[in-house]
């Protein structure tokens, strides 16, 4: 164990941005029709979904809301550290979330509400997890990335283990409307992925608008945007000058620092954990 990490329900949560009080409200938020989650493990593209949600929902020209932040339009459901009053909001409402499926509110269960769950290469999340422990606070940090990897393997780790968070959500996925998303499916053709999120939740924008959305999602565009790029968030969080959580934005960086006994363990844990998962993983 951590002394960074709080369990509730057998799952992993940054302990100081959550309360008990507040997780044990999550499973009975009564959601509704056309509410959004973006859920994933950390470091998968949930800030990049995130984004292109919030354009899409506002049609590339974001409707007078241009010096707002994506993360005040799509606020984490989970780490609700402002304290919002989400029964409150207007629909449609738009979240993110790291939970495991069995935290996430009981009606989604019902098809009340949709979700987008955006999972990533392990070993490109393990790495982007690395950098990222020592950039946000509290998460823990790592000496190198021999202690990270034993951490992320045995899931201690914030959002636990990301063989367990993948598998139960692939293993439950026909309970929820669902859209899977691979962050290198959104490397290779992010186009055809806005329009699948278009398509789940039921916008229909024209090329143009969806051009717009795309050149304003790229990693570039994106990096140097202050409402997408999370650099404003206080430093009770963030450790300046550490890192961003824009970082590189690519796939495969895993090979520039893992040795190759370290990638060799991890085929062979992944194998272990994930062979019976009926569903073929293609990275590359
Ligand atoms: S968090 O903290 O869990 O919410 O992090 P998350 O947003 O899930 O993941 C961060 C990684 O996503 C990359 N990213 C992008 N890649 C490509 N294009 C765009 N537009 C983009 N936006 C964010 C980000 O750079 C992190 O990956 P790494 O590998 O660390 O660069």
């Amino acid at each position: 164990s951590n002394k960074y990490l709080f369990k509730f329900k057998g799952f992993n949560f940054q302990k100081k941005l959550v309360t008990p009080d507040y997780l044990e409200t999550m499973e009975d938020f009564e959601t509704r029709d056309g509410d959004v989650f973006i859920i994933t493990y950390p470091k998968s593209g949930t800030l990049w979904t995130q984004h292109i949600l919030a354009l899409i929902h506002y049609e590339g020209h974001r409707n007078g809301t241009e010096n707002t932040e994506t993360r005040q339009q799509i606020p984490f459901f989970d780490y609700n550290t402002c304290n919002l009053d989400f029964t409150q909001w207007p629909s449609p409402r738009m979240f993110c979330a790291h939970l495991p499926y069995y935290l996430v509110p009981k009606t989604l269960r019902n098809q009340k509400g949709k979700i987008i769950y955006v999972y990533r290469n392990p070993k490109d999340v393990l790495v982007s997890f690395f950098h990222f422990s020592k950039v946000l606070v509290g998460l823990g940090e790592s000496p190198d990335l021999e202690h990270f990897l034993e951490r992320f393997l045995s899931g201690n780790v914030t959002a636990s283990s990301w063989f367990d968070h993948v598998r139960g959500w692939y293993m439950h996925k026909d309970e929820f409307n669902i859209l899977f998303l691979s962050y290198e499916e959104m490397i290779k053709d992010l186009r055809t992925a806005v329009l699948k999120i278009c398509n789940l939740v039921g916008k229909q924008l024209s090329d143009q608008e969806v051009d717009i959305v795309v050149d304003w999602a790229t990693f570039k565009n994106m990096k140097a945007d202050l409402r997408a790029n999370y650099e404003s968030l206080p430093e009770v969080f963030l450790k300046k000058g550490q890192g961003h959580f824009l970082r590189k934005g690519t796939t495969g960086d895993w090979k520039n620092i893992m040795t190759v006994a370290q990638s060799e363990r991890f085929d062979k844990i992944f194998q272990e954990k994930m062979k019976d998962l009926p569903y073929k993983f293609i990275w590359d």
